[in-house]
């Protein structure tokens, strides 16, 4: 299985220091949180990784992790021009995914304890052209999207909201997605949203309408580091390196 990391966003909430420096090269601890999705991946046998970046510090991702090989991973990166959202980062996976072939998202800003291994199985185990998310429980599901249940099938999402008035559940799904290389059509058939991007919520929501989006909840810490308090709780929680 490929790993996706998604590090191209601008990171206005963390202005004026992503006018320097992209969100994602910003220091958590030690390292810069790029560093924490790699590790991840590696951590559940990953190591085929394309990392979608923006213009901005383009040369420094190279700087810090080279084709990978000091982190034992292989690494290809793309470039997304513009600010056109999650979904238009993951169509340019396009190349790199292989036929039928299944991989696994991260949102580069997204940092958590939990080994992805597990999550990873059960989702290979799950039927081609099926989606795979994952939960958890936060304080203010508003800020999020945020899982509606399917009563009927409790393994299924009915469907996801994003950053609903009123949420239905105190679930929020995290930037971590499981999918073969049907995303794509999928992706190629949503239309963007309101504030001009195409939405990963959009594209997830055509596998909850289809019954084909499952779902586990993570075990342990995470955060989205893309606020200034997230970002100086993930640094506390994250002063040592994850293996
Ligand atoms: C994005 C997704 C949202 C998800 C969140 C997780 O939101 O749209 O559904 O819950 O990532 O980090 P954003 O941070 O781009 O507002």
């Amino acid at each position: 299985m490929k790993g996706v990391i998604l590090a191209g966003g601008t990171g206005t909430r963390l202005l004026p220091l992503t006018r320097l420096l992209n969100k994602h090269l910003l220091p958590v601890g030690k390292q810069p949180m790029i560093y924490y999705a790699i590790a991840s991946l590696r951590q559940a046998g990953i190591t085929d990784i394309l990392i979608v970046i923006s213009k901005q510090s383009a040369g420094l991702y190279t700087d810090f992790l080279g084709s990978g090989k000091e982190y034992g991973v292989n690494l290809t990166y793309k470039i997304q021009e513009g600010a056109g959202g999650i979904a238009e980062a993951l169509q340019l996976a396009r190349e790199v995914i292989p036929e039928a072939g299944r991989f696994v998202v991260l949102l580069g800003d997204n940092l958590f304890m939990d080994d992805l291994t597990p999550y990873l199985k059960r989702f290979e185990a799950q039927k081609p052209g099926s989606a795979r998310v994952l939960l958890k429980q936060v304080k203010d599901p508003r800020r999020y999207g945020v899982p509606v249940f399917d009563e009927a099938h409790p393994q299924l999402i009915r469907c996801i909201e994003e950053k609903p008035e009123q949420p239905k559940s105190n679930f929020c799904v995290t930037g971590i997605y499981m999918y073969d290389d049907e995303v794509f059509e999928r992706i190629a058939a949503i239309a963007p949203s309101a504030r001009g991007e195409l939405e990963i919520t959009d594209v997830n929501n055509l596998y909850a309408q289809a019954g084909k989006l499952e779902y586990d909840v993570l075990e342990k810490w995470w955060t989205d580091a893309g606020t200034f308090e997230s970002l100086r709780e993930a640094a506390e929680r994250l002063r040592e390196d994850k293996p």
